[in-house]
């Protein structure tokens, strides 16, 4: 019934239905939506991330500590902010220490004088959150 009403409106207009055209299984078409202008974007917040390091100090770290402090069991481990902050005082302590320094001597990597200054000043500004995460 459907398809002889259909074929008699292609008819009517002069238009017979392709070859095969099925009314059920063709594809509803729509007239596009219309196009919204473009809006300013806000830039997303950038917050810092809580266990995040400033990056350059985590570059400085991951280069001459890492190694050795990242997973260890022995000494102690640190990967995070959190765990440098529960080191707390040592960490200066021990970077600009003449009898224990940290690196110790003879690792693969001495801080250059310029990663020590940055590293020292960090801790003594109570070693800020960065966006920067865990060492690896
Ligand atoms: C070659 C391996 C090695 C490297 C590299 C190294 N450490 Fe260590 N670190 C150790 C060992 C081993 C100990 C434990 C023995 C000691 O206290 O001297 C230690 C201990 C420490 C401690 C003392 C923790 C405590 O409880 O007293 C701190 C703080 C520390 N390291 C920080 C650092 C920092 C910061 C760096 C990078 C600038 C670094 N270390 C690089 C091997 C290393």
């Amino acid at each position: 019934m459907r398809h002889a009403l259909l074929t008699a409106l292609f008819a009517g207009c002069g238009v017979a239905p392709a070859e095969g055209f099925d009314a059920e299984l063709s594809p509803v078409v729509r007239a596009p939506e219309p196009v919204q202008p473009m809006q300013p974007v806000e830039p997303l917040p950038v917050e810092p991330a809580p266990t995040g390091l400033p990056c350059d100090v985590h570059a400085a770290l991951q280069a001459a500590c890492a190694g050795c402090h990242v997973g260890a069991t022995r000494i102690p481990p640190f990967s995070t902010r959190d765990d440098l902050v529960s080191l707390g005082a040592k960490v200066g302590q021990r970077l600009s220490s003449t009898t224990a320094p940290m690196p110790p001597p003879g690792a693969f990597r001495p801080l250059t004088s310029g990663e020590r200054a940055l590293i020292d000043a960090w801790v003594s500004s109570g070693m800020p959150a960065g966006r920067c995460g865990a060492l690896r």
